[in-house]
């Protein structure tokens, strides 16, 4: 088939690629010529296990990008992966998305015969069906139902597995009403369904919009959970552990997500979570147990660093970070809980001495005063204290390099680090 995805994100560029390798022609649009450009090179815009390698045997080819709309004509539907970025009071701004459809449906007001319109971001309930359906209707001329079909097809990719996720998915949710749209997703899909014990999830606009915010929101509550289980855990000096190990063997429960620690960052369930809060308070709804997820995350990098209190008065001495990015895997930063355990130290006038294996560069947008190094032994030496912020594989083989450290303290946001003789080793929540 011929498919175009408005958006070359993280998620747009992913989806590409992954539709190519399936097997059918993929246009990717985008307004930054740079991305394009690389696109077509053979090079993916972002680092991403695996994309690299479809981009450059699908690049230039079955996978064409471009800054044209026009070529949007061509295909049979259309991917709209626009950015969805947060307000300040948490809900979403759709400007990115409603500029998208409406040059979308400008394009497809020239276009003979039906066309699908399928939303990949993550809007809230109601977006697909009120503000982007219209706006399509209006520009394209094209009546809802009969030459212009719109649907609802929500991503579960996780960053660093995203290409393994979009490919060996548990569930692929077809939200919307219209039959044509339902058939040809299914036909998008047929590929790596035919390879596949996926669930298919056949459902209206406004469930798929809410499925996806369900999806994040609950894994981000779970995480919360057991991260209080982890606080009361450790002030009765058990082991959380030991504990989430045991609860995670009941199925009603299940064993992912039960590591407890420094909390949740990254670019999806703060923001997700924040924007369900907002759509539940402008209904008047004041969604209780969401607002404790973020109270108990933000309360995490606050106990780390009272932990490292309890050890050693950082003021004035070098204190080393191990671990920038929101977790292994990935150089993004976005709301990494490494940013308020660093604002903390230097509340606390620490020098900082950061250390990651890929995401320094971009923390130094956020922090540039702060001194970066290029390995985990020389954030240590000399260090009066450590924290662990990022669960790094690396980390967990560090050993007599703590002894160069000039006072051995230890918190270990991630359970990383193994307790050993001559340090003062204190787990978040063990
Ligand atoms: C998340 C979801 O897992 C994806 O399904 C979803 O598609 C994506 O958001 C999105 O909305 O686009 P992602 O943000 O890439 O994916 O990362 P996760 O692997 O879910 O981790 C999120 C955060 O939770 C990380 O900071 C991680 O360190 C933390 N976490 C995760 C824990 O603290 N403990 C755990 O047991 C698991």
């Amino acid at each position: 088939m011929n498919l175009s995805i408005v958006g070359s994100g993280y998620v747009g560029t992913t989806v590409a690629a992954c539709f190519a390798d399936l097997g059918h022609n993929v246009t990717n649009v985008d307004i930054d010529e740079s991305i394009v450009a690389r696109i077509n090179d053979g090079g993916a815009p972002i680092h991403e296990p695996g994309l690299d390698d479809l981009v450059a045997e699908y690049g230039g080819d079955r996978l064409r990008a471009t800054t044209d709309y026009d070529t949007i004509r061509e295909t049979d539907v259309t991917f709209l992966a626009l950015p969805t970025p947060s307000r300040d009071d948490g809900s979403i701004d759709l400007g990115a998305m409603e500029a998208g459809a409406r040059s979308l449906g400008a394009t497809l007001a020239e276009k003979d015969g039906d066309h699908v319109v399928v939303v990949k971001s993550t809007v809230v309930p109601g977006t697909t069906e009120e503000t982007l359906a219209p706006i399509l209707a209006e520009e394209s001329g094209k009546a809802l139902g009969e030459d212009l079909h719109v649907a609802m097809n929500p991503e579960f990719l996780r960053e660093g597995s995203a290409v393994e996720d979009f490919l060996h998915p548990d569930k692929v949710v077809f939200g919307t009403d219209s039959e044509t749209a339902t058939e040809r997703l299914h036909a998008v899909f047929e590929p790596l369904l035919d390879h596949s014990d996926a669930d298919v999830v056949e459902t209206g606009t406004r469930e798929a919009e809410m499925i996806k915010y369900a999806n994040n929101a609950f894994l981000a509550t779970k995480v919360s959970l057991v991260n209080e289980l982890g606080n009361v855990c450790k002030e009765y000096d058990v082991d959380a552990y030991e504990v989430a190990d045991a609860i995670g063997l009941d199925d009603r429960i299940g064993e992912q997500f039960l590591r407890s620690g420094v909390g949740w960052g990254g670019s999806c369930f703060p923001k997700d979570v924040a924007a369900l809060i907002a759509a539940a308070r402008a209904v008047e709804y004041e969604p209780s147990l969401l607002e404790a997820a973020v109270e108990v995350n933000d309360k995490q990098p606050k106990r780390l660093l009272d932990l490292l209190d309890s050890h050693v008065d950082v003021a004035g001495k070098q204190v080393a970070v191990l671990g920038l990015s929101f977790k292994p895997g990935t150089d993004d930063v976005r709301n990494s809980r490494a940013i308020p355990v660093i604002e903390g130290l230097l509340d606390r006038n620490a020098e900082v001495v950061a250390y990651d294996p890929v995401a320094a560069e971009n923390m130094r947008e956020h922090f540039p005063d702060i001194e970066y190094v290029n390995s985990a032994a020389a954030t240590l030496e000399d260090a009066h204290g450590a924290v662990v912020v990022t669960d790094w594989d690396e980390f967990a083989a560090l050993d007599q390099e703590f002894d160069a450290m000039a006072d051995a303290v230890v918190v270990d946001g991630r359970r990383i680090i193994e307790r050993r003789d001559g340090i003062t080793y204190e787990g978040l929540t063990w």
